[in-house]
């Protein structure tokens, strides 16, 4: 029998991949960037009318087709199956997004190991902590990264059940009690309802072209859209899964957790008087010596805080893994042993040459066009394969499936009208918006 979830194990791992490091690491270094409350409400627009029907269409896919992602875009193809399940190589963006999200995964393990001692006492400090691990600390992160991959390799061999659901249902209740009582922790603050004033209140004049395409990639990139993950997961799910309702709270919980996120962070940071603006740095360099303040009590802060990423990122970093595995245990006969260690290797070896290309040593082998390779396979996957995965999709499901089939199967969870209103938005709005948009980037 086909590998399976429960209905609340399909929830729990769909929202595991969702909520990971574009939640607690990149949603509010960009808040932060492009400017609070605009940017915000692009962010949720874009999930609302972008990502929640590109969501409910790639696990429709997966729930329907009970295959691979290739076998999957084959089976519910009504001509031309051989061109059409080439969609599923989308499922290929997962290893390019690995290679430098499991180095990112290597940096927390190690922050989580220095919370234990010494806190860094002033921002500077923490600035030199974390450049020296970046430029110069080779070993520090090749050992990190290694460990990293060593437990997402270890928990996707274990299987669907028994590695990525059981896994999903430990670490995420603990992630979301962490995260709570951070975010009640910060409502004790002054600074609070200026964080929520920051989130909530826009000043549309910072809403730039730049930054309505970054809140769209965010979209995608957040809700593990355009790359196969959603899709395979769904193709575990039994056919009474109400993958439509399942869709829309995993999207839901996704906003929520952005925002309380963004709310705790913003808040304990203009508590300390640190500025919104500062980078990918800020959960790195701002947040540690923002802890230090709180003497004792500041390392169980950091720890936890730590403890939250980390485990936010592992239930990302699993889905990431498990499309490619599963395809490559479908169409060619390997073990699943066989399939993660290939691939875990494979994603291990780049991944080197990424945290490379940020050293002073290598840096100037690695680096393209001004832009390091670490820095290239971030933009690249999540500017151009994402949005394209995601366009390839939607013309998939507009153009390339066949609609009563997709409507006897959907209707069972929506109605005919919700069905039609789907299908139209998603065959002829999304790829529109989202082609513009790619054209826009690459002309940037
Ligand atoms: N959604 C994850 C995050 O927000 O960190 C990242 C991610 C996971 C992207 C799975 C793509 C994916 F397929």
């Amino acid at each position: 029998m086909k590998a399976h979830f429960s209905k609340a194990g399909f929830i729990l791992a769909a929202a595991g991949s969702a909520i990971g490091l574009g939640n607690i690491w990149k949603f509010p270094y960009i808040t932060g960037v492009y400017g609070g409350g605009a940017f915000v409400l692009a962010y949720i627009v874009a999930v609302l009318f972008i990502g929640i029907p590109l969501l409910i269409g790639e696990m429709a896919i997966g729930a329907i087709g009970k295959k691979d992602p290739v076998g999957s875009f084959e089976s519910l193809a009504k001509k031309a199956a051989g061109v059409w399940k080439n969609v599923g190589f989308s499922m290929l963006t997962g290893l390019v997004i690995l290679s430098f999200y499991s180095i990112v995964i290597g940096w927390i393990l190690y922050y989580l190991f220095l919370s234990l001692s010494t806190l860094p006492q002033t921002v500077e400090e923490a600035k030199t902590v974390f450049e020296t691990m970046l430029a110069l600390d080779i070993k520090t992160q090749i050992l990190f990264h290694t460990l990293s991959m060593v437990i997402t390799v270890f928990i996707v061999y274990l299987g669907v059940d028994k590695g990525i659901e059981k896994t999903n249902l430990i670490l995420l209740p603990i992630l979301f009690v962490i995260l709570l009582f951070l975010f009640f922790y910060s409502m004790s603050f002054d600074s609070f309802s200026l964080a929520v004033g920051f989130m909530f209140v826009p000043d549309f004049s910072l809403l730039t072209p730049k930054a309505l395409l970054v809140a769209v990639g965010h979209a995608f990139f957040t809700l593990s859209l355009g790359m196969a993950t959603m899709l395979t997961y769904a193709s575990y799910t039994d056919k009474n899964t109400n993958y439509v309702k399942s869709a829309i709270i995993v999207s839901l919980m996704e906003i929520g957790v952005a925002i309380f996120v963004g709310i705790t962070l913003f808040a304990f940071l203009f508590n300390f008087g640190f500025e919104s603006n500062q980078g990918p740095g800020l959960v790195f360099v701002s947040m540690p010596s923002l802890f230090y303040n709180f003497g004792m009590f500041g390392n169980i802060l950091a720890v936890l805080f730590f403890i939250a990423l980390a485990f936010a990122s592992i239930t990302s970093a699993i889905s990431i893994l498990e499309p490619t595995t599963a395809y490559i245990m479908a169409e060619k006969k390997w073990s699943r042993k066989k399939s993660v260690a290939v691939f875990g290797a494979l994603v291990w070896g780049v991944g080197i040459l990424l945290l490379l290309s940020n050293t002073k040593e290598y840096s100037a082998t690695f680096t393209f066009f001004s832009k390091g390779l670490f820095d290239w396979f971030d933009f690249v996957s999540s500017a151009i394969l994402l949005i394209l995965g995601g366009i390839f999709t939607a013309l998939f499901l507009g153009f390339g499936a066949d609609k009563n089939n997709l409507k006897m199967h959907m209707t069972h969870f929506m109605s005919d009208f919700a069905f039609e209103a789907w299908y139209f938005g998603v065959k002829y709005c999304i790829p529109p918006v989202l082609i513009a948009l790619m054209i826009y980037m690459i002309s940037e």
